[in-house]
């Protein structure tokens, strides 16, 4: 019997790639670049799997392309790239990679919120650029951790993770989610509204996924509210905030600092005005890359495939209703 054909989107840590390679014919996009959509378009044509990441969209038009299309398995744990409804329609599952990811992301998030806190990235600046030339009483101050407020919107996993962690810096943690109604009481976290936290953080970290309830969640009026010694911090989406609001409030002293490892738009030009402020630092989207993590995740969405691929439930289906 032929293999199922299988296209992936990218290069990939190889033991994703390896898991594939017996039971699949395979082609993988070989650029350093995202697959161009016509490419894509055309690639899905004869495919039975597709292995994409969060730089694909994957709506009705490319599924409508795919005639024979079982499967699709995103790289990620966000799934906003992906038109689940139209993946339903078709009877197409879709799995993602969450809980591998879960601790690592919250490490970045929280190096993040400790480089803005203590401005090391300015630290490191001032010092390549030799302006170093003694101790300075008052050189580049700034925030504790210890007996700060850490603000977490959106207490999943990932926001679990980082009120643990602030727990070991001795901070008060406040959070806000939509859905999850009480924490473990073990996190020492209290749920508030988002006005409280805004109001009350000297750091706001984001963990919800992009829906439409959470596009620009974080806007001009959300920013007002904060203190103006407030930090953001920002792991999610890019599109959570509104990035002209965020620009006014680090340019106007609203807020003070913000820490970004996602963007609207994705990725930021270099010539953005957000690059332009002292008090910004952005990271190119890498808050689960650890090697070990991206090899766990370049597997997990392996093991979805195959398993969209026997016609067995994925390990980690966002919508397993397509199937049932
Ligand atoms: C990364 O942003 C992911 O969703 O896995």
């Amino acid at each position: 019997m032929a293999k199922p054909k299988v296209y992936v989107t990218r290069q990939v840590p190889e033991a994703g790639i390896d898991l594939l390679r017996d039971a699949c014919e395979i082609e993988v996009w070989e650029g350093e670049l995202p697959v161009p959509r016509e490419v894509l378009m055309d690639k899905v044509s004869g495919i039975d799997g597709l292995y994409c990441l969060l730089t694909e969209r994957i709506d009705a038009e490319l599924l409508d392309a795919a005639p024979r299309l079982r499967v699709v398995s995103n790289m990620a744990v966000g799934f906003n790239n992906i038109d689940v409804e139209a993946c339903t329609a078709r009877g197409i599952p879709v799995g993602n990679t969450p809980g591998v990811l879960t601790e690592t992301t919250a490490d970045c998030a929280f190096a993040l919120l400790m480089a803005a806190a203590r401005r090391i990235v300015e630290g490191v600046d001032y010092v390549r650029a030799g302006k170093w030339k003694t101790w300075g009483p008052m050189l580049l101050m700034g925030q504790d951790l210890h007996g700060a407020t850490l603000g977490i919107v959106g207490f999943g996993r990932i926001g679990r993770a980082m009120a643990r962690r602030a727990q070991g810096f001795g901070m008060r943690v406040l959070y806000q989610d939509a859905y999850v109604a009480e924490a473990d009481p073990g996190l020492g976290a209290t749920r508030v509204d988002l006005e409280t936290l805004l109001a009350e953080s000297d750091f706001v970290t984001l963990h919800v996924p992009l829906t439409e309830e959470t596009h620009h969640l974080i806007g001009r009026e959300e920013l007002a509210r904060c203190k103006a010694t407030a930090i953001l911090v920002n792991t999610s989406r890019g599109e959570v905030v509104d990035p002209d609001a965020l620009y006014e409030a680090l340019r106007d002293g609203q807020i003070a600092r913000a820490a970004l490892d996602v963007t609207e738009p994705e990725p930021l030009p270099a010539d953005h005005r957000l690059l332009t402020l002292p008090n910004c630092i952005v990271v190119p989207h890498i808050a689960s890359a650890s090697v070990a993590t991206r090899t766990k995740m370049a597997v997990m969405a392996a093991e979805n495939l195959l398993a969209g691929l026997g016609g067995e439930p994925l390990p980690y289906c966002v919508n397993p209703e397509a199937v049932e």
